[in-house]
């Protein structure tokens, strides 16, 4: 039996690797793909969900979301994952036509079709599921679970000084789903930055991948050496060397195995005034708020387990 999951994602470097991933896992079903606002804009992630689900075989609805954030307007990170929002990658033109649903209501029309089975892995800002928790205030006990790669809990910011950025992008949709699914029968599973930037590809990753678009000619693998390249030298450019965090595909192999990481519980808000801080996931290690935790942060991330998984799941499933 496989395992439904339903992607909100800003397509993007990692998130592309994260839908590689799924797509290469037999036990894994992806019932959608949401693409929202974030890496790039709107009209440019949709494209390249549009054409990884393509060329991935992806055989699920693929739904345009929100083209803004929820109050603030949209920024985008075309520095770190290109104008493309996947490097110096060229995507073949795709014929895969989109769902003309919006991707808030892909969220409640997949909910509800299978209660309890669905799991949300959101890899991007939260506009859209937070747009689908207005359409159905019921989603968190519609939904198994729900997976967020997102936050920084006593670890600086990648965005602000203290923000993250999926967080960063629409605080105020972010908030407004953590205290949604703070009564959900399971507590979201949350992938900050204390955790995801543990995993760190280096040239030896990044030559697995050249080996494998080499030997398999898969178009993907080609595509996810050119966006790496140009991922490597961002990071590069902001003093980490030539390497890079890779963020999302942690979330989502977590979400489907349980694997390569623990988690912890604690009571987690965004801040949404501060000037410095605005975007901030703050945790209440001490319980000053008297609140339930509403969350597990992912901890004790197996790294290095992690990567060779990952590799081995992407030269299985480019290969077949
Ligand atoms: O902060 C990292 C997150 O922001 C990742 O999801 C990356 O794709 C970007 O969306
Ligand atoms: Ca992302």
């Amino acid at each position: 039996m496989s395992l439904p999951v339903l992607i909100d994602c800003d397509t993007g470097i990692d998130d592309a690797i994260a839908l590689t991933y799924l797509a290469a896992r037999a036990d894994v079903s992806i019932s959608g793909i949401v693409s929202t606002a974030g890496n790039v804009d709107l009209p440019t992630v949709h494209r390249n969900n549009l054409a990884l689900s393509e060329l991935l075989g992806i055989d699920a609805p693929v739904c345009r979301g929100a083209d803004q954030p929820l109050v603030q307007p949209l920024m985008t990170a075309d520095d770190t994952h290109g104008a493309s929002g996947l490097g110096d990658a060229v995507l073949p033109p795709t014929t895969r036509t989109e769902d003309p649903r919006a991707g808030a209501q892909l969220w409640v029309d997949t909910a509800r079709a299978h209660p309890g089975e669905v799991v949300g892995l959101v890899l991007g800002p939260h506009t859209n599921l937070a747009l689908a928790l207005e359409i159905e205030p019921e989603l968190p006990r519609l939904l198994r679970r729900l997976h967020i790669m997102g936050g920084a809990i006593n670890h600086r910011g990648n965005t602000g000084a203290t923000s993250e950025w999926n967080i960063a992008v629409d605080p105020e949709a972010a908030q407004r789903v953590l205290a949604a699914f703070t009564d959900a029968p399971t507590r979201p599973v949350m992938g900050a930055l204390e955790a995801t930037e543990t995993v760190r590809f280096t040239q030896e990753t990044l030559d697995r991948l050249i080996a494998l678009a080499a030997d398999t000619g898969h178009p993907v693998a080609t595509i996810l050496v050119d966006a790496l390249r140009f991922y490597f030298a961002f990071h590069e450019a902001d003093g980490f060397g030539w390497s890079a965090h890779v963020h999302d595909p942690l979330v989502a192999a977590h979400a489907v195995t349980g694997d390569f990481a623990a988690t912890r519980s604690l009571a987690v808000d965004v801040e949404l005034a501060g000037t410095l801080t605005r975007g901030q996931t703050v945790g209440d290690e001490l319980g000053r708020w008297g609140r339930q935790p509403n969350l597990e942060l992912l901890t004790d991330v197996r790294p290095e387990d992690f990567i060779e998984h990952l590799l081995g799941v992407l030269e299985q499933g480019l290969s077949a």
